[in-house]
């Protein structure tokens, strides 16, 4: 036969990897066989051996592809050139591995050529066919007819595959934009809680420093310009005397005036926490924490119960860190809560105190974690700092008041932040 290609049309390239490969490789070769008019004797004997060389590259090598064009030598034909590199060494195949039924190919190929490279531990099998009477012309015009049939179904996958892969991109893109926005969010709060506590510490020194000023210099005064106006009553001094001593009152009221201010100062109202109703706190908190945590909650399906005291509950409070430490509370029960599970939200009193409670019918916090919560930074979330709670507390301290906590294993945790009915602070 002549060796000599005229011309050449590349049609498809298949890498073939794996077994799977083997079927996509007989339908294509069958397709372009057809297309090519021939009977369907010869197209299963061309499918058939394309596959078995396929099965033979998947077997023995890792990297194997194979190229399907239209060539003319004399007439029109197909060309296969199967290609293969790696994993074994050519030399180890045995002589059957590779002129396996080279016997029986070269009965279906019009032209066959096997190529071995083992040093580069490459081998190619180039297999022609020839068309007995057909015009190349008319081949080349069926060329896009065939391309279409050939990668109609690959063109699908491909697409499919292409629109999996980019509304995959697109949910990571959202999920991680939605981190962001939360990690800004928090992280702006901690910084906004941090500020305001340390302004609430400023406030409650310079409080108790006012208070004990005015304490410490009260009493003196109050010994000093009683005995003092005594003594100008008295008959027993002269009126120079009492003069003097009329102006050591004088100046004694003088510091009165000033122990007045300190009072002032320190009963004055404060910038940061005012007089509350808890249970208009409360529900305030709680519409402003669903608009936070709405998505987990619908995740779960879990259902909120808001129970509130009838009776007035007026506390002190710093409304921004109040808000921020019940949604601290709530945030931990949502995650706690099963699925389809249950939150109660409760305001009451007590002797001395109001709280709010949030229960949930979680796992419970485990004992070894429920020893350490406070005292340092612990936490079995994957993302969690361990901080929350810690702060929580802060907060209810600088509201005078506590957080605690009852958890039983399998029912449940209920978290109580306690305040004083009344500000205990001195001077208030
Ligand atoms: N309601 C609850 N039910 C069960 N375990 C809880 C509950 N609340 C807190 N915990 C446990 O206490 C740990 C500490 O809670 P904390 O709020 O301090 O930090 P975190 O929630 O882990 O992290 P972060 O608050 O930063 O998201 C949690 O990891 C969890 O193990
Ligand atoms: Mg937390």
């Amino acid at each position: 036969m002549e060796k000599k290609i005229k011309s050449r049309l590349h049609l498809i390239n298949l890498i073939i990897k794996h077994e799977n490969d083997i079927p996509k490789v007989r339908t294509k070769v069958k397709i372009i066989a057809n297309c090519m008019g021939f009977d369907r004797f010869r197209i299963v004997q061309l499918a058939t051996s394309a596959s078995e060389i396929t099965r033979f590259m998947v077997q023995n090598f890792q990297n194997s592809k194979l190229e399907i064009n239209f060539i003319q030598i004399k007439n029109a034909g197909i060309q296969m050139l199967f290609t293969a590199s790696g994993q074994k060494k050519l030399d180890m195949l045995s002589k059957n591995d590779y002129e396996f039924n080279i016997t029986i190919l070269n009965n279906f190929f019009d032209f066959l050529e096997i190529e071995k490279s083992p040093d580069e531990n490459k081998l190619s099998i180039n297999c022609i066919t020839q068309l007995k009477d057909s015009l190349w012309d008319e081949l080349i015009a069926k060329e896009e007819e065939i391309r279409n049939l050939c990668f109609k179904d690959m063109e699908e996958y491909y697409l499919e595959n292409l629109k999996q892969k980019h509304s995959e991109v697109l949910r990571l893109l959202k999920e991680t934009a939605n981190k962001n926005l939360e990690l800004d969010k928090m992280n702006s709060q901690l910084w906004q809680l941090t500020s305001d506590m340390e302004m609430l510490a400023q406030e409650r020194t310079i409080t108790e420093l006012t208070l004990k000023v005015a304490d410490k210099i009260r009493n003196p005064i109050t010994v000093i310009g009683g005995t003092a106006i005594r003594l100008i009553k008295s008959e027993c001094l002269s009126e120079s005397e009492k003069k003097k001593i009329s102006a050591i009152v004088k100046e004694i009221e003088k510091l009165e005036l000033i122990v007045k201010e300190f009072d002032e100062l320190s009963m004055g109202k404060s910038r940061f926490f005012e007089k509350e109703n808890l249970q208009d706190i409360v529900e305030e908190s709680y519409n402003e924490a669903l608009m936070v945590l709405t998505q987990q909650i619908a995740k779960k399906n879990i259902s909120i119960n808001l129970i509130k005291e009838e009776k007035p509950l007026h506390f002190i409070t710093n409304k921004r860190t109040f808000k921020l430490a019940f949604l601290h509370v709530l945030r931990n029960a949502v995650y706690a809560a099963h699925s389809e599970g249950k939150i109660t939200i409760k305001t009451g009193f007590s002797e001395n105190n109001s709280f709010v409670e949030i229960t949930d019918n979680g796992p419970g916090i485990p004992d070894e974690i429920l020893a350490k919560l406070f005292k340092e930074t612990i936490s079995t979330k994957p993302t969690g700092t361990g901080l929350g709670l810690i702060l929580v507390k802060r907060i209810l301290q600088e509201h005078q008041g506590d957080i605690e906590i009852e958890t039983s294993k399998d029912k449940g945790t209920t978290v109580r932040l306690v305040f004083p009915l009344r500000w205990k602070e001195a001077g208030k």
